[in-house]
């Protein structure tokens, strides 16, 4: 009976970024600009990687899927974000927030294991050369970019169950841009503290595992790197170093969020802005600019265009 006399929120409210009006229009285009370059960057991977035969190695399918999965979870955000800042009244539907909820979670889980798995084919690669090829076969690594999306996916359903259900009945002004899970939960007309240490603990066992694994194999590969300092040494070495560079921009935010002692909104906010805006545009930046084979690559489709444009 007392269900039945609560109002059901249809739709939360974005608080959005600011307040300023000519902060927003300047934001609104920085924004535009960064999602385009976002996506044509991403996608550029992707299409280099599958149409180069050069490029058809386990360690670039799995860069491709790694900027596959960048141009998801930017696109998750991104565009609703600064289409938002341009109206005065940013809403969402209960729908679509938990939408984003869910996909979010996926692409943002899936993310996590798919660095895990490029860190085990850097690793096969430097310290088992000789078994590379056998180890890291095409069905090996289709397998590992599969489970990378299934361990996505299964996060991202534990966390929508939990939230799903949940009684909304009065407040919905979302203190954010998008609809993060902390905030919604604030939002449930019901006590919420151990659901929201067991939601916490859902997404830090998962961040917290992938972080040691990926530290443990970028210690090991580093250290046999420096054992056997030879003539592949060097090369294999840049490649890993982009990987190592990734891994810290994906959780040196992440664990900054975690051991900060007193949420700031504005720290928050710069940092969810920081992870849908700005990581999946420096991934494919790092891999195009630091990457040989890839700049190669990149070299040649130029040339082919410019050539066929000529004629
Ligand atoms: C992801 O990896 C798989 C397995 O190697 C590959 O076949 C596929 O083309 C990749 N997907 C994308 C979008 O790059």
């Amino acid at each position: 009976m007392e269900e039945a006399n609560q109002s059901v929120v249809h739709e939360f409210i974005l608080q959005g970024l600011c307040n300023s009006k000519e902060l927003q229009i300047f934001l609104f285009l920085s924004f535009s600009i960064l999602y385009m370059m976002t996506v044509v960057g991403n996608l550029f991977v992707v299409l280099l990687i599958i149409t180069d035969p050069h490029l058809h190695s386990p360690m670039y399918f799995l860069l491709a899927n790694l900027s596959f999965v960048d141009f998801c979870l930017s696109s998750v955000t991104t565009p609703k974000l600064t289409t938002d800042l341009l109206k005065d009244k940013k809403t969402i539907s209960f729908g679509g927030c938990m939408s984003q909820i869910l996909c979010v979670h996926f692409f943002a889980g899936g993310e996590m294991v798919l660095l895990v798995t490029m860190a085990y084919d850097r690793y096969v690669a430097i310290c088992k050369p000789l078994h590379y090829s056998s180890v890291m076969d095409r069905q090996k690594c289709i397998l590992l970019v599969l489970i990378s999306w299934i361990i996505g996916f299964v996060h991202a359903m534990s966390q929508l169950f939990m939230i799903l259900e949940l009684p909304f009945c009065g407040p919905r002004v979302v203190d954010s841009f998008f609809c993060d899970i902390p905030l919604v939960l604030k939002l449930a007309c019901m006590d919420t503290n151990t659901l929201g240490m067991l939601i916490n603990a859902d997404s830090g066992i998962l961040a917290t595992t992938c972080f040691i694994v990926l530290l443990v194999s970028y210690t090991y590969i580093l250290l046999t790197v420096r054992l056997h300092s030879e003539s592949g040494a060097s090369k294999a070495l840049s490649t890993c170093t982009s990987h190592i560079i990734v891994v810290v921009l994906f959780f040196g935010p992440c664990i900054f969020i975690c051991l900060w002692p007193v949420s700031i909104t504005w720290v928050d906010k710069f940092l969810a802005v920081f992870y849908t805006v700005i990581t999946p545009l420096l991934n494919p930046a790092i891999y195009t600019l630091r990457n040989k084979d890839i700049k190669k690559a990149t070299k040649k489709l130029l040339n082919q265009h410019v050539k066929s444009m000529g004629q």
